[in-house]
């Protein structure tokens, strides 16, 4: 199947300087069947950037959010009064549980969504929670949700919590779901910020489908790991002979130097308005 990715918006800049760009993630994906929105930034300038792009928002038929992070979920609410047709929203059934983190500046600081469940039933959007680990939405789209640990280097950033009964509890991310399509090529897998680890998710994946992963495009939270923690993360993605890493957002500098050192060709940077065509 063909496949065309674009980022709508992300940290990066372009290189024309023409999009917006800002701290989140939104990927228009292309299909030979359906159209998919991955991720809505933070503020909703990803229309704005569609529309430059000629992305049609009204195609959509999903619209599937990686986890109830701000920077990921912050345009939902300006895509519904844009849009005349509604996608039908894809997210893990933690989504909701509001989540807050303690980076940057002292105590909780909300860090979730900014609209809840009853905010999607009274606009009558269609909601699909994702209870199951891996769901088909179609014969070639399959959301992945509920990973395993595989790794011992990659440990999660204890700084992320989600409030339950009124007490801040340790965030395990429950609700990633990342995203799989079945190309001729092999498995792409679409990611948001990866902050179960990007090697947990993949391993995850490979152990639930018997095909190999081609791609991995998105955020896979490197932004905080160490130079030995991406070597490893390298070596592993080496291992699995995964053929294109088209990483940005919380992947962070650091990661994304050593990835295209080591990597190459097989690297691309995926930056605002980046197009990758599988
Ligand atoms: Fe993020």
């Amino acid at each position: 199947m063909e496949l065309k990715i674009t980022t709508l918006i992300e940290n990066n800049p372009d290189e024309q300087g023409q999009l917006l760009f800002e701290h989140g993630l939104s990927l228009y994906i292309e299909t030979a069947e359906k159209n998919i929105l991955f991720d809505t930034g933070e503020s909703g300038n990803f229309i704005q950037n569609a529309k430059s792009l000629n992305k049609n928002l009204n195609t959509l038929v999903y619209c599937v959010i990686s986890h109830g992070h701000y920077d990921h979920s912050g345009g939902v609410e300006k895509l519904l009064k844009y849009v005349d047709q509604v996608p039908q929203f894809v997210v893990g059934e933690e989504f909701f549980k509001p989540k807050y983190k303690t980076i940057d500046v002292p105590g909780y600081q909300y860090n979730g969504n900014s609209f809840d469940e009853e905010f999607i039933a009274s606009n009558q959007i269609s909601l699909r929670k994702v209870k199951e680990e891996t769901l088909y939405l179609t014969d070639h789209l399959i959301v992945f949700h509920h990973f395993s640990r595989y790794t011992n280097y990659e440990v999660r950033n204890r700084r992320f919590f989600i409030k339950e009964n009124s007490k801040f509890m340790p965030d395990d991310f429950d609700d990633e779901i990342s995203l799989g399509i079945i190309t001729e090529k092999g498995l792409v897998v679409i990611v948001g910020c990866s902050p179960i680890a990007i090697i947990n998710i993949l391993k995850t994946i490979s152990k639930r489908i018997n095909i190999p992963i081609y791609a991995v495009i998105g955020g896979t939270h490197l932004i905080e790991a160490d130079e030995k923690r991406i070597k490893k993360t390298i070596s592993t993605l080496r291992e699995m002979n995964i053929q294109l890493i088209a990483t940005s957002h919380c992947t962070g500098e650091k990661g994304i130097r050593l990835i295209s050192e080591e990597m190459k060709e097989q690297f691309q940077y995926n930056n605002t308005g980046n197009v990758i065509e599988i």
